[in-house]
């Protein structure tokens, strides 16, 4: 049988297309509301954010800049901290005196923003914040704040708009659950 993204792999969608949209206008209206008057820098955590990213930037009606970076996060279960964060490409902006809001596709454990937010706050910015599509609290490790969220979900893995499964779905236009797989 061919296969197709959507024949067998995944169950119902978790977050309809309409939910993010009417979600992600909501958010991006506070935001601005934050920011307004202010020299706002949006940083995209690539690659999962992407599709989130661009349809919030968008939603944000007022002047800022964007940016991003690119991280890998290496598991390794023998580690305490579960593994490690990389960045493999860094934002090309310089973070000082600005207000960066950073972008995620989710937070799980809570290394990787807190990983972000030990090296960003390095560059002296003068307000940092976070911002995510999903949050899956059941499964923090270590205490973040996060100061803007979409959703939260509960402990399942999800793919699709920007989320993965060993880089794959990406591109599926909502969220669903990926069955059967349990996250590394
Ligand atoms: P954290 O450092 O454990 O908070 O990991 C966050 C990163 O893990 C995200 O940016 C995702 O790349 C990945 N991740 C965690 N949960 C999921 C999921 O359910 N689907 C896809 N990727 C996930
Ligand atoms: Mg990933």
């Amino acid at each position: 049988m061919k296969e197709t993204m959507e024949n067998k792999l995944f169950g119902k969608p978790v977050i309809h297309q309409e939910a993010m949209r009417k979600r992600i206008k909501l958010l991006g209206k506070k935001i601005a509301k934050d920011y307004e008057g202010t020299d706002l820098l949006i940083v995209g955590v690539l690659k999962g954010a992407f599709a989130f990213f661009a349809d919030l930037a968008r939603a944000i009606p007022i002047p800022l800049e964007v940016d991003f970076l690119v991280v890998s996060r290496l598991r390794d279960k023998r580690r305490k901290d579960g593994g490690t964060v990389k960045i493999i490409s860094n934002i090309a902006s310089d973070l000082k005196g600005r207000n960066v809001l950073i972008v995620e596709d989710i937070v799980d454990s809570g290394y990787t923003v807190t990983f972000l937010k030990k090296e960003l706050l390095k560059q002296k910015p003068n307000s940092l914040k976070f911002c995510t599509l999903l949050n899956k609290p059941e499964r923090r490790k270590v205490d973040v704040t996060v100061d803007y969220i979409c959703f939260e979900i509960p402990d399942r893995y999800v793919v699709g708009y920007g989320l993965d499964y060993k880089d794959k779905y990406r591109n599926l236009p909502y969220i669903a659950s990926l069955d059967n797989v349990i996250a590394e």
